[in-house]
C-alpha cells in the first residue's frame, strides 16, 4: 500500500511527477488543485466559492478543501492507496488529515524560487483535456495547440505574476511549516526538484525505495 503526500512550492513539478508515479503504482493521483479547478469549471456552489481565492493565489478555506478531499478519498479506488498532491497545505489541514487517513511518506520537492517563477510563467494548459505543457521544457508540437486534441492552450489565471508572488508567500508562511511537522513524525523525505523531469523522477523513486 502506498499512501504518499507531495509537498512543495507552486511550480516545483509535483503534478508532473505525480501523474506518472500514480500510474506506475496503480493508485489515484488526488490533486486538490485539480479537484477545485474541476469544481470551478462545473460552476458548482463549492467551485464558485473557491474561484476568487484561487485566482488571487490564496488558499481556499479549509472546510471547502477538506470536504472535496474527504469525498474523493471515500471512492473505492483510494482503498489501495493514494498520492495526495497539494494537500495538506497548512497545519490545520494536516491535523484534519491525520484523523481520517494514514500516510507512509511525505515527499518534499526542494527548489529555488527563481526556477519556480520561470516554470510557472512558461506553463500552458489545455482547457479541454488538462494536459500540461511548458514553453521550454515540454513545448507542444504545434505552437499554442494541444498535442492530444488541438485545443488552444491557455495560461492558468494564477500563473500570472501578481498571483505567483502571493502563492510563493502563502507557501512560505503556511505550508513550509509542514516540513517540520512531518519531519518530527519521521515521514519526511526531501528531494532536489531541479533538473530535468527524468532526473527528478529518478530521485523520487530512490526516495520511495
Ligand atoms: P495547485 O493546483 O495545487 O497548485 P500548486 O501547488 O501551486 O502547484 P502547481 O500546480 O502550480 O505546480 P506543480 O508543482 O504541480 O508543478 P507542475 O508539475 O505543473 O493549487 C492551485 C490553487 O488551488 C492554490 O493556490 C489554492 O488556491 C487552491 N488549493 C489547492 N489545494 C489547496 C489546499 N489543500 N488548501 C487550500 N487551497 C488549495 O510544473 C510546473 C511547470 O513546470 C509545468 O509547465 C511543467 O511542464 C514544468 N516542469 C515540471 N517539472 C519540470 C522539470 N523537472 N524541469 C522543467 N520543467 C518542469
Amino acid at each position: 500500500m502506498h499512501r504518499v503526500v507531495f509537498l512543495g512550492p507552486p511550480g516545483a513539478g509535483k503534478g508532473t511527477q505525480a501523474a506518472q508515479l500514480a500510474r506506475e503504482l496503480g493508485i489515484p493521483h488526488l490533486s486538490t488543485g485539480d479537484l477545485l479547478r474541476a469544481a470551478v469549471a462545473a460552476r458548482t456552489p463549492l467551485g464558485l466559492e473557491a474561484e476568487d481565492h484561487m485566482r488571487a493565489g490564496r488558499l481556499v478555506p479549509d472546510d471547502l478543501v477538506l470536504r472535496i478531499l474527504h469525498e474523493r478519498l471515500e471512492q473505492s479506488d483510494a482503498r489501495v492507496g493514494y498520492l495526495l498532491d497539494g494537500f495538506p497545505r497548512n497545519l490545520a489541514q494536516a491535523e484534519a488529515l491525520s484523523k481520517f487517513a494514514e500516510l507512509d511518506a511525505v515527499i518534499s520537492f526542494d527548489i529555488s524560487p527563481d526556477l519556480l517563477v520561470r516554470r510557472l510563467s512558461e506553463r500552458r494548459l489545455c482547457p479541454k483535456c488538462q494536459s500540461v505543457y511548458n514553453l521550454s521544457s515540454k513545448p507542444p508540437r504545434v505552437p499554442d495547440r494541444c498535442d492530444a486534441d488541438g485545443s488552444s492552450l491557455v495560461q492558468r489565471p494564477d500563473d500570472r505574476p501578481e498571483a505567483v508572488t502571493t502563492r510563493l508567500k502563502v507557501y512560505a508562511e503556511q505550508t513550509a511549516p509542514l516540513l517540520d511537522y512531518y519531519r518530527k513524525r519521521h515521514l519526511l523525505r526531501q528531494i532536489d526538484a531541479s533538473g530535468s523531469p527524468d532526473e527528478v523522477a529518478a530521485r523520487l523513486r530512490r526516495a520511495l525505495a
